[in-house]
């Protein structure tokens, strides 16, 4: 996992006004694996502004459950840094250390209409 990582991080580092392409470069080699609607993780389609862990026919874990609120950009940034500490015990285990990433993806999910 370290060398995509290394990538990421360049990618993010190129500041870009092509916030979103990078975000959507970032996004499938990173999250497509388990967010494409198979059984590996929730469809992120529409996420941004949702109710947390709310897509109908996705097994949550009791924890992202537990949360409140929607994912706005704050709660999508602190997940993604973070996911076990913004939510103890989550399901997702992989976080996007880079903020400029995670403003790349955050950028990207919000296209996903
Ligand atoms: C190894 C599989 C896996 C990868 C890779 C992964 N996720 Fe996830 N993701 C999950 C799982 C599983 C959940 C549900 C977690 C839970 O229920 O605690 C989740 C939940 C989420 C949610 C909340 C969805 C909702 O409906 O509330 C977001 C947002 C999210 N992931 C974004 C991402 C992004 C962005 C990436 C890439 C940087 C990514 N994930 C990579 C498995 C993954």
């Amino acid at each position: 996992m370290l060398r995509p990582l290394l990538a990421l991080a360049a990618l993010g580092l190129a500041a870009t006004p092509a916030l979103a392409a990078d975000g959507e470069q970032l996004f499938n080699m990173q999250c497509k694996m388990c967010h494409a609607g198979g059984p590996m993780g929730p469809s992120l389609v529409g996420v941004a502004g949702a109710k947390i862990a709310a897509k109908p026919g996705f097994n949550y874990s009791p924890a992202l459950k537990a949360k409140e609120g929607t994912w706005t950009d704050a709660n999508l940034d602190a997940f993604l840094k973070a996911p076990t500490q913004f939510a103890p015990g989550t399901r997702m285990m992989i976080s996007v250390p880079s903020e400029e990433s995670r403003q790349a993806v955050i950028a990207y999910l919000k296209t996903l209409k």
